[in-house]
C-alpha cells in the first residue's frame, strides 16, 4: 500500500502561489507557481540555498504573510478572505518554531511551556502545569523547570520551545531551520519529537533545513531553487 493511502486529508494546500517583495523598480519576485500539499501525519522538509525563499514560503503557509497571488487552503478553509476571529481561530491551531529566540525571557522554562496551551473554556491550570512538567521531563529538562531562558544552553532552550509546541496539540507546525543552531543530540531530539507528534497526533509539519543529518525524518522533501519548488525523491538506506 502506498504511503499516500494511509494519510489523512490535506492540512496545507497551496495553489499557484506567487510572491514578490517591494513594488516598481524595487520589486523582487521570490516565489513562482508554488503548488504543494501537506497531509495529516506528514513531516515535509523544505530545502534550498540561502535566499531561495524558504522563510518566505513558510511564513505564507503559516498565515504570517499574505501571498501576492494564489490560493492557500489551511485545514479545509480558504484563507484568502479570512480576517478577525476566523483567522485567529485558524492561527490558534498552528505553532511556529524558529532557529532561535523562541522563548519569552521574562518567563521561566515551565511558564514558557504553559504559554503554548491553547486557551479553551475548559482550561485547568493544574492540569496544564502537570502536562508541562511531564513534557520537560520527557525532554530531559525535569530539573530546569524553574530556570530562566538565559540560564539554559541553546539546545536546552530549543527543547523548552518544543515542549511549548507539543503542549498546544497543534494541527500544523511550521519550523524554520529549527536545528541549525543546535548540537547533534539536541537537534535529533527536536526532530524526533516533531516526527512523533506528526505520526501520533496526526499533525502536519513543514520544516525548512540545511541540515542533512535530519533528512531521514522526512516523509517527503521539497526543494526550492530560483523561486520554484519541486519534489525530490527520498532514498532510504
Ligand atoms: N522583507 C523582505 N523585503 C524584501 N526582500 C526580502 C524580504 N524578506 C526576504 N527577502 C528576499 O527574498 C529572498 C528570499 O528570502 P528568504 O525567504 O528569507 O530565503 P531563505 O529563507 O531561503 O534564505 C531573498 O532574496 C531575500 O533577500
Ligand atoms: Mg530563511
Amino acid at each position: 500500500m502506498a504511503e499516500t493511502d494511509i494519510l489523512g486529508p490535506a492540512v496545507v494546500e497551496a495553489v499557484d502561489i506567487h510572491h514578490h517583495y517591494g513594488e516598481g523598480p524595487q520589486r523582487v519576485d521570490v516565489l513562482f507557481d508554488i503548488n504543494m500539499q501537506v497531509r495529516e501525519g506528514e513531516l515535509v522538509i523544505v530545502t534550498g540555498p540561502s535566499g531561495s525563499g524558504k522563510t518566505t514560503l513558510l511564513t505564507i503557509l503559516g498565515t504570517m504573510r499574505k501571498p501576492s497571488e494564489g490560493k492557500l487552503q489551511l485545514l479545509g478553509a480558504d484563507t484568502t478572505g479570512l480576517v478577525g476571529a476566523e483567522l485567529d481561530a485558524l492561527r490558534n491551531r498552528i505553532r511556529f518554531l524558529f532557529q532561535k529566540r523562541n522563548l519569552l525571557s521574562s518567563l521561566t522554562a515551565i511558564q514558557n511551556v504553559i504559554a503554548g496551551v491553547s486557551t479553551t473554556p475548559l482550561a485547568d491550570p493544574d492540569w496544564d502545569e502537570a502536562r508541562a512538567r511531564h513534557l520537560l521531563g520527557m525532554l530531559g529538562l525535569g530539573d530546569k523547570a524553574e530556570a530562566w531562558p538565559d540560564e539554559l544552553s541553546g539546545g536546552q532552550q530549543q527543547r523548552v520551545a518544543i515542549a511549548r509546541v507539543l503542549i498546544g496539540l497543534p494541527d500544523l507546525i511550521i519550523a524554520d531551520e529549527p536545528t541549525s543552531a543546535l548540537d547533534r543530540v539536541s537537534g535529533r531530539i527536536v526532530v524526533d519529537q516533531l516526527k512523533d507528534l506528526a505520526m501520533r497526533a496526526k499533525c502536519a509539519v513543514v520544516l525548512s533545513t540545511h541540515d542533512e543529518r535530519i533528512f531521514d525524518v522526512a516523509s517527503r522533501r521539497l526543494h526550492i531553487e530560483d523561486g520554484r519548488c519541486f519534489e525530490v525523491p527520498i532514498h532510504y538506506h
